[in-house]
Protein backbone atom coordinates (compact mmCIF):
# COMPACT_ATOMS: atom_id res chain seq x y z
CA UNK A 1 0.00 0.00 0.00
CA UNK A 2 1.23 3.57 -0.97
CA UNK A 3 2.42 5.51 1.77
CA UNK A 4 2.34 9.47 0.09
CA UNK A 5 0.42 11.46 -1.97
CA UNK A 6 1.99 14.04 -4.48
CA UNK A 7 0.58 17.19 -5.61
CA UNK A 8 2.52 19.44 -8.43
CA UNK A 9 1.78 23.14 -7.73
CA UNK A 10 2.28 24.80 -11.03
CA UNK A 11 2.46 28.52 -10.06
CA UNK A 12 2.90 31.83 -11.64
CA UNK A 13 6.58 32.37 -10.50
CA UNK A 14 7.62 28.55 -10.12
CA UNK A 15 6.16 25.13 -9.94
CA UNK A 16 7.16 22.83 -7.53
CA UNK A 17 6.42 19.17 -6.36
CA UNK A 18 5.47 18.12 -3.37
CA UNK A 19 4.78 14.38 -1.36
CA UNK A 20 3.19 14.34 1.81
CA UNK A 21 2.23 11.44 3.99
CA UNK A 22 -1.20 10.80 5.89
CA UNK A 23 -0.63 13.26 8.90
CA UNK A 24 -0.35 15.86 5.86
CA UNK A 25 3.25 16.28 6.88
CA UNK A 26 5.51 17.17 4.37
CA UNK A 27 7.98 14.71 3.14
CA UNK A 28 10.14 15.99 0.58
CA UNK A 29 9.90 18.90 -2.44
CA UNK A 30 11.65 20.54 -5.54
CA UNK A 31 11.05 24.13 -6.89
CA UNK A 32 12.11 25.54 -9.98
CA UNK A 33 11.30 28.90 -11.37
CA UNK A 34 10.36 30.09 -14.87
CA UNK A 35 10.62 33.22 -16.83
CA UNK A 36 8.50 35.98 -16.91
CA UNK A 37 8.22 37.32 -20.05
CA UNK A 38 7.07 41.35 -19.95
CA UNK A 39 6.94 41.91 -24.10
CA UNK A 40 5.42 45.30 -23.36
CA UNK A 41 3.49 47.17 -20.57
CA UNK A 42 1.01 45.36 -19.67
CA UNK A 43 1.98 41.78 -21.15
CA UNK A 44 2.93 38.88 -19.48
CA UNK A 45 3.89 35.74 -20.62
CA UNK A 46 5.12 32.09 -19.85
CA UNK A 47 6.69 29.56 -22.47
CA UNK A 48 4.42 26.81 -21.50
CA UNK A 49 7.52 24.30 -22.91
CA UNK A 50 9.38 25.55 -20.38
CA UNK A 51 6.66 25.34 -17.49
CA UNK A 52 6.46 21.27 -18.56
CA UNK A 53 10.14 21.12 -18.52
CA UNK A 54 10.39 22.40 -15.31
CA UNK A 55 7.52 20.47 -14.04
CA UNK A 56 8.95 17.23 -15.15
CA UNK A 57 12.54 17.89 -13.58
CA UNK A 58 10.67 18.72 -10.07
CA UNK A 59 8.55 15.44 -10.41
CA UNK A 60 12.52 13.57 -10.95
CA UNK A 61 14.29 15.26 -8.33
CA UNK A 62 11.56 15.19 -5.57
CA UNK A 63 11.44 11.39 -6.09
CA UNK A 64 15.11 11.24 -6.10
CA UNK A 65 15.55 13.60 -2.78
CA UNK A 66 12.98 11.21 -1.01
CA UNK A 67 14.50 8.26 -2.15
CA UNK A 68 10.53 7.08 -3.16
CA UNK A 69 9.35 5.41 -6.75
CA UNK A 70 5.93 5.96 -8.50
CA UNK A 71 4.86 2.82 -7.20
CA UNK A 72 5.06 4.50 -3.41
CA UNK A 73 2.51 7.52 -4.70
CA UNK A 74 -1.08 6.42 -3.99
CA UNK A 75 -2.40 9.49 -6.45
CA UNK A 76 -1.13 12.30 -7.83
CA UNK A 77 -3.52 16.15 -8.07
CA UNK A 78 -2.34 19.45 -9.60
CA UNK A 79 -2.80 22.50 -8.68
CA UNK A 80 -2.46 25.79 -10.88
CA UNK A 81 -2.34 29.03 -11.35
CA UNK A 82 -5.39 29.92 -13.09
CA UNK A 83 -6.90 31.81 -15.71
CA UNK A 84 -3.15 31.50 -17.30
CA UNK A 85 -4.08 30.31 -20.81
CA UNK A 86 -2.46 28.09 -23.19
CA UNK A 87 -3.15 27.14 -26.82
CA UNK A 88 -2.13 24.09 -28.52
CA UNK A 89 -2.06 21.71 -31.42
CA UNK A 90 -3.14 18.56 -30.19
CA UNK A 91 -1.61 16.24 -32.79
CA UNK A 92 2.26 18.27 -32.57
CA UNK A 93 2.33 19.11 -28.85
CA UNK A 94 3.19 22.38 -29.77
CA UNK A 95 1.77 25.66 -28.59
CA UNK A 96 0.66 28.16 -30.71
CA UNK A 97 1.73 31.28 -29.01
CA UNK A 98 3.37 31.72 -25.19
CA UNK A 99 0.62 31.24 -22.07
CA UNK A 100 -0.83 34.67 -21.28
CA UNK A 101 -0.72 35.23 -18.03
CA UNK A 102 -3.64 35.94 -15.77
CA UNK A 103 -2.20 39.28 -15.12
CA UNK A 104 -2.00 40.49 -18.77
CA UNK A 105 -4.30 43.47 -19.64
CA UNK A 106 -3.63 43.20 -23.34
CA UNK A 107 -7.50 42.51 -23.74
CA UNK A 108 -8.64 45.79 -21.87
CA UNK A 109 -10.69 46.50 -25.07
CA UNK A 110 -11.97 43.04 -25.56
CA UNK A 111 -13.06 42.91 -21.75
CA UNK A 112 -14.45 46.89 -21.76
CA UNK A 113 -16.51 45.98 -24.83
CA UNK A 114 -18.64 43.14 -22.93
CA UNK A 115 -20.21 46.01 -20.95
CA UNK A 116 -20.77 48.43 -23.74
CA UNK A 117 -23.72 46.24 -25.24
CA UNK A 118 -25.39 44.01 -22.18
CA UNK A 119 -22.95 41.17 -22.67
CA UNK A 120 -21.20 42.08 -19.60
CA UNK A 121 -24.76 41.55 -17.63
CA UNK A 122 -25.35 38.03 -18.96
CA UNK A 123 -21.38 37.41 -17.90
CA UNK A 124 -22.27 38.55 -14.49
CA UNK A 125 -25.27 35.91 -14.47
CA UNK A 126 -24.18 33.35 -15.76
CA UNK A 127 -20.68 32.99 -14.89
CA UNK A 128 -20.83 34.57 -11.22
CA UNK A 129 -17.48 37.06 -13.06
CA UNK A 130 -17.38 40.72 -14.21
CA UNK A 131 -15.81 41.05 -17.32
CA UNK A 132 -12.12 41.83 -16.78
CA UNK A 133 -8.62 40.96 -18.63
CA UNK A 134 -8.35 38.81 -15.56
CA UNK A 135 -10.03 35.80 -16.73
CA UNK A 136 -9.18 32.93 -19.69
CA UNK A 137 -12.13 33.89 -22.00
CA UNK A 138 -10.75 37.33 -23.49
CA UNK A 139 -7.37 35.72 -23.75
CA UNK A 140 -8.58 32.90 -25.94
CA UNK A 141 -10.31 35.22 -28.19
CA UNK A 142 -7.23 37.20 -28.41
CA UNK A 143 -4.89 33.87 -29.47
CA UNK A 144 -7.40 33.50 -32.04
CA UNK A 145 -8.02 36.71 -33.95
CA UNK A 146 -3.59 37.71 -33.64
CA UNK A 147 -1.96 34.34 -34.14
CA UNK A 148 -1.79 33.09 -37.37
CA UNK A 149 -3.62 30.09 -38.38
CA UNK A 150 -5.20 29.55 -34.89
CA UNK A 151 -8.31 30.00 -36.07
CA UNK A 152 -8.49 27.94 -38.67
CA UNK A 153 -7.02 25.36 -36.53
CA UNK A 154 -9.71 25.85 -34.22
CA UNK A 155 -12.50 24.79 -36.01
CA UNK A 156 -10.81 21.56 -37.30
CA UNK A 157 -10.66 20.54 -33.62
CA UNK A 158 -6.73 20.64 -34.28
CA UNK A 159 -5.90 24.22 -31.69
CA UNK A 160 -6.95 23.22 -28.30
CA UNK A 161 -7.21 25.39 -25.61
CA UNK A 162 -6.42 24.60 -21.40
CA UNK A 163 -5.22 26.47 -18.11
CA UNK A 164 -1.95 25.10 -16.47
CA UNK A 165 -3.96 22.19 -15.29
CA UNK A 166 -5.32 20.97 -18.81
CA UNK A 167 -1.82 21.31 -19.98
CA UNK A 168 0.13 19.60 -17.67
CA UNK A 169 -2.52 16.63 -17.66
CA UNK A 170 -2.17 16.23 -21.65
CA UNK A 171 1.87 16.34 -21.45
CA UNK A 172 1.82 13.88 -17.64
CA UNK A 173 -0.46 11.23 -19.67
CA UNK A 174 0.10 11.31 -23.24
CA UNK A 175 1.36 14.16 -24.66
CA UNK A 176 1.23 14.36 -28.37
CA UNK A 177 -1.57 12.89 -29.62
CA UNK A 178 -2.26 11.14 -26.62
CA UNK A 179 -2.93 12.96 -23.55
CA UNK A 180 -5.91 13.69 -21.77
CA UNK A 181 -7.98 17.27 -22.50
CA UNK A 182 -9.77 17.63 -19.45
CA UNK A 183 -9.77 20.15 -16.49
CA UNK A 184 -11.52 20.85 -13.50
CA UNK A 185 -14.99 22.62 -12.73
CA UNK A 186 -12.48 25.34 -10.22
CA UNK A 187 -10.37 26.41 -13.10
CA UNK A 188 -13.48 26.40 -15.80
CA UNK A 189 -14.94 28.40 -13.53
CA UNK A 190 -12.57 31.32 -14.13
CA UNK A 191 -13.14 31.48 -17.50
CA UNK A 192 -16.29 33.48 -18.28
CA UNK A 193 -17.32 30.26 -20.23
CA UNK A 194 -18.98 28.14 -17.90
CA UNK A 195 -22.33 28.29 -16.67
CA UNK A 196 -22.13 28.31 -12.60
CA UNK A 197 -25.10 26.08 -12.17
CA UNK A 198 -25.11 23.28 -15.27
CA UNK A 199 -21.41 23.33 -14.61
CA UNK A 200 -20.64 23.06 -18.37
CA UNK A 201 -19.34 25.27 -21.10
CA UNK A 202 -22.32 27.42 -22.24
CA UNK A 203 -22.89 28.03 -26.23
CA UNK A 204 -24.05 32.13 -25.98
CA UNK A 205 -20.94 32.93 -23.87
CA UNK A 206 -18.57 30.88 -26.62
CA UNK A 207 -20.28 32.84 -28.85
CA UNK A 208 -19.31 36.14 -26.83
CA UNK A 209 -15.50 35.26 -27.75
CA UNK A 210 -16.07 33.43 -30.92
CA UNK A 211 -14.62 30.58 -29.70
CA UNK A 212 -15.49 27.00 -30.97
CA UNK A 213 -16.50 24.46 -28.98
CA UNK A 214 -14.02 21.42 -30.08
CA UNK A 215 -11.20 24.24 -28.36
CA UNK A 216 -12.47 23.30 -24.76
CA UNK A 217 -11.78 20.27 -22.24
CA UNK A 218 -14.06 18.28 -20.79
CA UNK A 219 -14.92 19.60 -16.73
CA UNK A 220 -14.30 16.88 -14.54
CA UNK A 221 -14.72 17.27 -10.68
CA UNK A 222 -11.84 18.64 -8.83
CA UNK A 223 -11.33 14.83 -7.20
CA UNK A 224 -12.61 11.92 -8.13
CA UNK A 225 -12.17 7.97 -7.99
CA UNK A 226 -12.29 7.61 -11.33
CA UNK A 227 -8.79 9.83 -12.56
CA UNK A 228 -8.23 11.87 -15.54
CA UNK A 229 -5.80 9.36 -16.39
CA UNK A 230 -2.50 7.60 -15.22
CA UNK A 231 1.34 9.10 -15.67
CA UNK A 232 2.57 7.48 -18.23
CA UNK A 233 5.02 5.15 -17.38
CA UNK A 234 8.13 6.36 -19.50
CA UNK A 235 7.29 9.80 -18.38
CA UNK A 236 8.93 11.69 -15.76
CA UNK A 237 7.99 9.61 -12.51
CA UNK A 238 8.64 6.57 -14.22
CA UNK A 239 5.57 4.62 -13.12
CA UNK A 240 1.61 4.64 -13.66
CA UNK A 241 0.55 7.05 -10.84
CA UNK A 242 -3.44 7.62 -10.93
CA UNK A 243 -4.08 11.58 -11.72
CA UNK A 244 -6.99 12.03 -9.11
CA UNK A 245 -7.77 15.91 -8.41
CA UNK A 246 -7.23 19.33 -9.97
CA UNK A 247 -8.24 22.81 -8.27
CA UNK A 248 -7.12 25.93 -8.90
CA UNK A 249 -4.87 27.02 -6.36
CA UNK A 250 -6.62 29.40 -4.49
CA UNK A 251 -9.25 26.64 -4.09
CA UNK A 252 -6.67 23.91 -3.21
CA UNK A 253 -5.17 26.36 -0.43
CA UNK A 254 -8.94 26.60 0.65
CA UNK A 255 -8.96 23.07 0.92
CA UNK A 256 -5.22 22.61 2.56
CA UNK A 257 -6.80 25.33 5.13
CA UNK A 258 -9.98 22.87 5.28
CA UNK A 259 -12.16 25.60 5.05
CA UNK A 260 -15.03 22.65 4.55
CA UNK A 261 -17.66 24.70 6.60
CA UNK A 262 -19.83 27.34 5.16
CA UNK A 263 -18.34 30.77 6.72
CA UNK A 264 -15.10 29.64 7.00
CA UNK A 265 -12.14 31.89 4.95
CA UNK A 266 -8.89 31.58 4.05
CA UNK A 267 -6.26 34.35 2.47
CA UNK A 268 -3.51 33.57 0.54
CA UNK A 269 -0.61 35.71 0.14
CA UNK A 270 1.88 34.98 -3.47
CA UNK A 271 1.83 37.00 -6.33
CA UNK A 272 -1.23 38.06 -5.42
CA UNK A 273 -3.60 37.57 -2.45
CA UNK A 274 -6.60 35.99 -2.90
CA UNK A 275 -9.23 35.12 0.44
CA UNK A 276 -12.10 32.74 -0.58
CA UNK A 277 -15.08 32.27 1.90
CA UNK A 278 -16.78 29.35 1.52
CA UNK A 279 -20.12 29.68 1.11
CA UNK A 280 -21.68 26.18 0.95
CA UNK A 281 -23.45 24.35 -1.88
CA UNK A 282 -25.72 27.00 -3.07
CA UNK A 283 -23.86 30.30 -5.18
CA UNK A 284 -23.65 33.83 -3.48
CA UNK A 285 -24.09 36.61 -5.93
CA UNK A 286 -21.72 39.63 -5.17
CA UNK A 287 -22.68 43.19 -5.06
CA UNK A 288 -19.76 44.29 -3.31
CA UNK A 289 -17.01 43.41 -6.36
CA UNK A 290 -15.97 39.89 -5.18
CA UNK A 291 -16.37 37.00 -7.60
CA UNK A 292 -18.86 33.68 -7.22
CA UNK A 293 -16.68 30.81 -8.04
CA UNK A 294 -16.94 26.76 -7.44
CA UNK A 295 -14.51 26.46 -4.64
CA UNK A 296 -14.57 22.50 -5.13
CA UNK A 297 -16.02 19.17 -6.21
CA UNK A 298 -15.69 16.14 -4.85
CA UNK A 299 -16.56 12.94 -6.68
CA UNK A 300 -20.55 12.96 -7.29
CA UNK A 301 -21.19 15.31 -3.91
CA UNK A 302 -22.95 18.77 -5.16
CA UNK A 303 -20.30 21.63 -5.92
CA UNK A 304 -19.41 23.81 -3.21
CA UNK A 305 -19.08 27.59 -3.97
CA UNK A 306 -16.83 30.38 -3.01
CA UNK A 307 -16.98 34.03 -2.80
CA UNK A 308 -13.75 35.37 -3.74
CA UNK A 309 -11.77 38.33 -3.29
CA UNK A 310 -8.41 38.68 -6.07
CA UNK A 311 -5.61 40.84 -5.47
CA UNK A 312 -4.01 40.87 -8.51
CA UNK A 313 -0.51 42.45 -6.65
CA UNK A 314 0.85 41.37 -3.58
CA UNK A 315 4.23 39.68 -3.38
CA UNK A 316 4.70 40.73 -6.73
CA UNK A 317 5.12 44.34 -5.36
CA UNK A 318 7.85 43.56 -2.76
CA UNK A 319 9.17 41.60 -5.99
CA UNK A 320 9.01 45.10 -8.06
CA UNK A 321 11.18 46.75 -5.19
CA UNK A 322 13.83 43.99 -5.69
CA UNK A 323 13.74 43.72 -9.09
CA UNK A 324 12.83 46.98 -10.96
CA UNK A 325 14.03 49.30 -8.18
CA UNK A 326 16.78 47.70 -6.25
CA UNK A 327 16.05 48.53 -2.56
CA UNK A 328 16.51 45.17 -1.75
CA UNK A 329 18.52 42.46 -2.51
CA UNK A 330 15.27 39.59 -1.59
CA UNK A 331 12.12 39.42 -0.17
CA UNK A 332 13.04 39.05 3.53
CA UNK A 333 14.82 42.57 3.20
CA UNK A 334 11.48 43.97 2.87
CA UNK A 335 10.91 43.24 6.56
CA UNK A 336 13.92 44.22 7.88
CA UNK A 337 13.79 47.71 5.88
CA UNK A 338 10.52 48.44 6.15
CA UNK A 339 11.01 47.24 10.52
CA UNK A 340 13.59 50.59 10.68
CA UNK A 341 10.56 52.91 10.65
CA UNK A 342 7.72 53.07 12.81
CA UNK A 343 5.19 53.80 10.49
CA UNK A 344 4.56 54.77 6.72
CA UNK A 345 5.47 58.39 7.35
CA UNK A 346 2.48 59.36 5.21
CA UNK A 347 3.73 57.33 2.03
CA UNK A 348 0.85 54.71 0.28
CA UNK A 349 1.59 52.71 -2.70
CA UNK A 350 -1.34 51.53 -4.48
CA UNK A 351 0.28 48.70 -6.62
CA UNK A 352 -2.03 48.89 -9.44
CA UNK A 353 -0.17 47.25 -12.12
CA UNK A 354 -3.04 45.12 -13.64
CA UNK A 355 -5.23 47.41 -12.71
CA UNK A 356 -7.12 46.89 -9.39
CA UNK A 357 -9.21 44.16 -8.99
CA UNK A 358 -11.03 43.20 -5.97
CA UNK A 359 -13.60 45.26 -5.13
CA UNK A 360 -12.81 47.75 -7.69
CA UNK A 361 -12.31 46.00 -11.25
CA UNK A 362 -10.77 48.99 -12.85
CA UNK A 363 -8.43 47.93 -15.43
CA UNK A 364 -8.03 52.04 -16.10
CA UNK A 365 -6.07 52.15 -13.09
CA UNK A 366 -2.52 51.87 -12.54
CA UNK A 367 0.32 52.03 -9.74
CA UNK A 368 0.85 55.52 -7.61
CA UNK A 369 3.15 56.19 -4.66
CA UNK A 370 1.63 59.19 -3.16
CA UNK A 371 2.34 60.97 0.24
CA UNK A 372 6.00 61.75 -0.61
CA UNK A 373 8.08 64.13 1.36
CA UNK A 374 11.50 65.08 1.69
CA UNK A 375 11.38 63.23 4.68
CA UNK A 376 11.17 59.74 3.57
CA UNK A 377 13.26 57.06 2.48
CA UNK A 378 13.16 53.51 1.37
CA UNK A 379 12.25 52.01 4.39
CA UNK A 380 8.93 53.97 4.49
CA UNK A 381 8.36 52.65 0.39
CA UNK A 382 9.16 49.10 2.04
CA UNK A 383 6.83 49.44 4.88
CA UNK A 384 3.60 51.42 2.69
CA UNK A 385 4.40 48.09 0.28
CA UNK A 386 3.73 45.68 3.43
CA UNK A 387 0.66 48.02 4.03
CA UNK A 388 -0.16 48.20 0.35
CA UNK A 389 -0.64 44.29 0.52
CA UNK A 390 -2.77 44.62 3.89
CA UNK A 391 -5.20 47.42 2.97
CA UNK A 392 -6.02 45.64 0.10
CA UNK A 393 -7.05 42.62 1.86
CA UNK A 394 -8.46 44.62 4.35
CA UNK A 395 -10.74 46.29 1.10
CA UNK A 396 -11.72 42.60 0.19
CA UNK A 397 -12.48 41.76 4.04
CA UNK A 398 -15.18 44.78 3.84
CA UNK A 399 -16.70 43.41 1.07
CA UNK A 400 -16.98 39.98 1.82
CA UNK A 401 -18.64 41.30 5.75
CA UNK A 402 -21.25 43.19 3.36
CA UNK A 403 -22.00 40.70 0.75
CA UNK A 404 -22.38 37.21 3.31
CA UNK A 405 -22.80 38.99 6.45
CA UNK A 406 -19.93 36.94 8.03
CA UNK A 407 -17.78 39.01 9.83
CA UNK A 408 -14.49 36.75 10.76
CA UNK A 409 -13.15 36.24 13.73
CA UNK A 410 -9.74 35.03 12.74
CA UNK A 411 -7.91 35.11 9.66
CA UNK A 412 -6.29 31.98 8.50
CA UNK A 413 -3.42 32.83 6.24
CA UNK A 414 -0.71 31.06 4.30
CA UNK A 415 1.60 31.79 1.51
CA UNK A 416 5.28 33.08 1.17
CA UNK A 417 4.40 36.82 2.76
CA UNK A 418 3.72 35.20 5.42
CA UNK A 419 6.91 34.22 6.55
CA UNK A 420 7.13 38.17 6.82
CA UNK A 421 6.49 38.47 10.73
CA UNK A 422 5.98 42.31 10.28
CA UNK A 423 3.82 42.13 7.40
CA UNK A 424 1.35 39.46 9.36
CA UNK A 425 1.29 42.47 12.56
CA UNK A 426 0.80 44.71 10.34
CA UNK A 427 -2.32 42.61 9.06
CA UNK A 428 -3.79 42.24 12.15
CA UNK A 429 -3.56 46.00 12.71
CA UNK A 430 -4.79 47.20 10.06
CA UNK A 431 -8.10 44.40 10.11
CA UNK A 432 -8.50 44.94 14.05
CA UNK A 433 -8.80 40.87 14.01
CA UNK A 434 -6.03 38.28 14.48
CA UNK A 435 -4.64 36.67 11.81
CA UNK A 436 -3.28 32.63 11.98
CA UNK A 437 -1.04 31.44 9.81
CA UNK A 438 -1.35 27.36 10.47
CA UNK A 439 2.50 24.70 10.50
CA UNK A 440 2.00 23.77 7.34
CA UNK A 441 2.20 26.89 5.30
CA UNK A 442 2.34 25.13 1.63
CA UNK A 443 -1.51 25.13 2.01
CA UNK A 444 -2.30 24.88 -1.88
CA UNK A 445 -0.13 22.04 -2.37
CA UNK A 446 -1.33 20.37 0.74
CA UNK A 447 -5.12 21.02 -0.69
CA UNK A 448 -4.09 19.40 -3.89
CA UNK A 449 -2.95 16.65 -2.07
CA UNK A 450 -6.27 16.12 -0.26
CA UNK A 451 -7.88 16.15 -3.24
CA UNK A 452 -6.19 13.46 -4.72
CA UNK A 453 -5.76 11.16 -1.36
CA UNK A 454 -9.68 11.76 -0.52
CA UNK A 455 -10.55 10.39 -4.30
CA UNK A 456 -8.56 7.01 -3.86
CA UNK A 457 -9.69 6.59 -0.24
CA UNK A 458 -5.75 7.29 1.39
CA UNK A 459 -7.78 9.63 3.63
CA UNK A 460 -11.49 8.16 4.30
CA UNK A 461 -13.15 11.45 5.37
CA UNK A 462 -12.56 15.54 5.82
CA UNK A 463 -12.75 14.98 8.89
CA UNK A 464 -9.50 13.28 8.83
CA UNK A 465 -7.83 16.33 7.13
CA UNK A 466 -9.46 19.24 9.37
CA UNK A 467 -7.58 17.19 12.54
CA UNK A 468 -4.09 17.48 10.64
CA UNK A 469 -4.87 21.17 10.66
CA UNK A 470 -2.76 22.72 13.44
CA UNK A 471 -1.85 26.53 14.15
CA UNK A 472 1.91 27.99 13.98
CA UNK A 473 1.56 31.62 14.86
CA UNK A 474 -1.28 34.13 15.83
CA UNK A 475 -1.05 38.00 15.50
CA UNK A 476 -3.05 40.34 17.84
CA UNK A 477 -3.93 43.32 16.90
CA UNK A 478 -2.23 46.35 18.60
CA UNK A 479 -3.50 49.43 16.91
CA UNK A 480 -6.12 51.51 18.25
CA UNK A 481 -9.36 52.17 16.48
CA UNK A 482 -8.57 55.40 15.52
CA UNK A 483 -5.48 54.08 14.41
CA UNK A 484 -7.15 51.92 12.12
CA UNK A 485 -9.61 53.76 10.57
CA UNK A 486 -7.18 56.95 10.07
CA UNK A 487 -4.89 54.99 8.25
CA UNK A 488 -7.76 53.63 6.17
CA UNK A 489 -8.73 56.39 4.93
CA UNK A 490 -5.51 57.85 3.96
CA UNK A 491 -5.01 54.57 1.92
CA UNK A 492 -8.47 54.94 0.31
CA UNK A 493 -7.69 58.45 -0.90
CA UNK A 494 -4.49 56.98 -2.27
CA UNK A 495 -6.28 54.60 -4.28
CA UNK A 496 -8.71 57.23 -5.94
CA UNK A 497 -5.30 58.95 -7.45
CA UNK A 498 -5.11 55.59 -9.53
CA UNK A 499 -8.21 55.56 -11.11
CA UNK A 500 -9.26 56.53 -15.03
CA UNK A 501 -5.12 56.69 -15.46
CA UNK A 502 -5.49 54.81 -18.99
CA UNK A 503 -8.07 56.10 -21.87
O1 LIG B 1 -5.87 33.70 -10.16
C1 LIG B 1 -4.47 33.75 -10.18
C2 LIG B 1 -3.92 32.83 -9.12
O2 LIG B 1 -4.40 31.55 -9.31
C3 LIG B 1 -2.39 32.90 -9.11
O3 LIG B 1 -1.90 32.43 -7.92
O4 LIG B 1 -0.17 31.86 -6.28
O5 LIG B 1 0.32 31.55 -8.69
O6 LIG B 1 0.17 33.83 -7.76
P1 LIG B 1 -0.29 32.41 -7.65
Amino acid sequence: MAEFVGAIDQGTTSTRFMIFDHGGNEIARHQLEHEQILPRAGWVEHDPIEIWERTRAVLQSTLNKANLQASDLAALGITNQRETTVVWNRRTGRPYYNAIVWQDTRTDRIASALDRDGRGDVIRRRTGLPPATYFAGGKIQWILENVDGVREAAERGEAVFGTTDSWLLWNLTGGPGGGVHVTDVTNASRTMLMDLETLDWDDELLSFFGIPRAMLPEIRPSASPDPYGVTRPNGPLGGAVPLTAALGDQQAATVGQVCFEPGQAKNTYGTGNFLLLNTGTTPVRSSHGLLTTVCYKFGDHDPVYALEGSIAVTGSAVQWLRDQLGIISGASQSESLARQVEDNGGVYFVPAFSGLFAPHWRSDARGAIVGLSRYNTNAHLARATLESICYQTRDVVDAMQKDSGVSLDVLKVDGGVTANELCMQIQADILGVPVSRPVVAETTALGAAYGAGLAVGFWKSTDELTANWNEDRRWEPRWTVEQRESGHAGWRKAVTRTLDWVD
